[in-house]
């Protein structure tokens, strides 16, 4: 049941565009019409993905060896076997594709975002292993394989993601992040925000909070923009966080950086809007984690407030919000635009 990322990138479908490779020069560019934007075929998309996805994973090898760090006491055999389960076991490594090619839009080399993109990638795993959690989603599989918890306890699982969350700021904190110590301090408040009760685990309380856990034991009917909301926190804060870290990093100017800060939140939405088409839709062997679950847990998802038909209008929307957002900076661009491509016709 297991899949492979050459399996999972492989799902990005739709017709091959024109292959002009990655994008050249990173010289700032004005405006320029949507038609005038390049494309990239989803063969390159998906080896870049991969690359990324490679290149990420090599620096959490690094950051999950056995050997205590400077300042670390001692690495426990148990807890550093289950992180290194939770962040070394596959995932589409999305977010750390977004730190990477936001950053390169500025000329930002990929082994100086890969440090940045790990950090993300962190907090996204322990993200998933406290979601899987009984007293969360309870769900025993995640990416094709038993969830933390299942495979080691719940107690290591809890700590596990702890110390993901803590790595995180770790990688983001030392100068392979950034040499400059002020764009270091900038990407820790940015994912601190994006991560913490006004983003990530904010959303989940919400998420939580709707199934009607806390009050009255059945279903909320929240309205639509609280819906959004929720989701936008508890999904699309880690993914937009991702894509300001590159203007971060790459010195964006004001422009640009808004501009990333709408791609990303667009991204985000159609991101959780076609998660949530999955677990209505997909099979657990493709999906490689429970689905039909939604349903029975009385998630508020806009599959169930508008139907699958509108949410996926819905989704096609916010993709279109994300591609204009990337105008600005014209063919530069081709990868995030085939990124959200792949966001939105993903089968896994
Ligand atoms: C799943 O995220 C959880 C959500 C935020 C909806 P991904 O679909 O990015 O999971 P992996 O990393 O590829 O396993
Ligand atoms: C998860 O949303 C969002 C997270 C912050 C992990 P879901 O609960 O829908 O994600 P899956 O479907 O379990 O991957
Ligand atoms: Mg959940
Ligand atoms: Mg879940
Ligand atoms: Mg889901």
């Amino acid at each position: 049941m297991r899949r492979s990322l050459n399996a999972m990138t492989a799902d990005c479908g739709g017709e091959a565009a024109l292959d002009r490779g990655r994008p050249l020069g990173h010289q700032r560019t004005q405006s320029v019409p949507a038609q005038a934007m390049s494309a990239i075929s989803q063969e390159s998309f998906r080896r870049r993905l991969q690359a990324v996805a490679a290149a990420t994973a090599a620096e959490l090898e690094r950051a999950l060896a056995a050997a205590a760090r400077a300042g670390e006491i001692a690495r426990p055999e148990r807890l550093l076997a289950a992180m290194r389960y939770a962040a070394l076991g596959g995932g589409k490594r999305l977010r750390p594709l977004l730190v990477v090619e936001s950053a390169a839009l500025f000329g930002v080399a990929e082994t100086k975002a890969i440090p940045v993109a790990a950090a993300f990638e962190c907090v996204h795993c322990y993200s998933l292993v406290h979601d899987d959690l009984p007293a969360m989603d309870d769900d025993e599989l995640r990416r094709g394989r038993p969830s933390l918890h299942r495979a080691f306890d719940e107690a290591t699982a809890i700590l596990a993601g702890d110390a993901l969350l803590t790595l995180a700021f770790d990688l983001i904190a030392g100068e392979a992040g950034d040499p400059d110590p002020s764009v270091r301090v900038a990407l820790v408040g940015l994912l601190a925000r994006a991560a913490g009760i006004g983003g990530m685990a904010g959303g989940q309380m919400l998420d939580l909070e709707a199934e009607g856990r806390f009050a009255g034991q059945r279903p909320l009917s929240l309205p639509l923009e609280h819906i959004e909301r929720l989701q936008s926190m508890k999904t699309g804060a880690l993914i937009a966080a991702a894509c300001e870290a590159g203007a971060i990093l790459g010195r964006a100017n004001p422009a640009e950086h808004d501009a990333l800060t709408a791609y990303g939140r667009a991204l985000g939405s159609a991101f959780q809007i076609a998660d949530d088409l999955l677990d209505a839709e997909a099979d657990v062997a493709t999906a490689g984690k429970p689905v039909a679950k939604d349903a029975k847990r009385g998630k508020a998802t806009l599959v169930f407030a508008l139907g699958a038909d509108k949410a996926r209008g819905r989704l096609a929307a916010r993709i279109e919000e994300a591609n204009n957002a990337l105008k600005i900076f014209g063919p530069r661009a081709a990868m995030l635009n085939e990124t959200a491509r792949f966001v939105a016709e993903r089968k896994a």
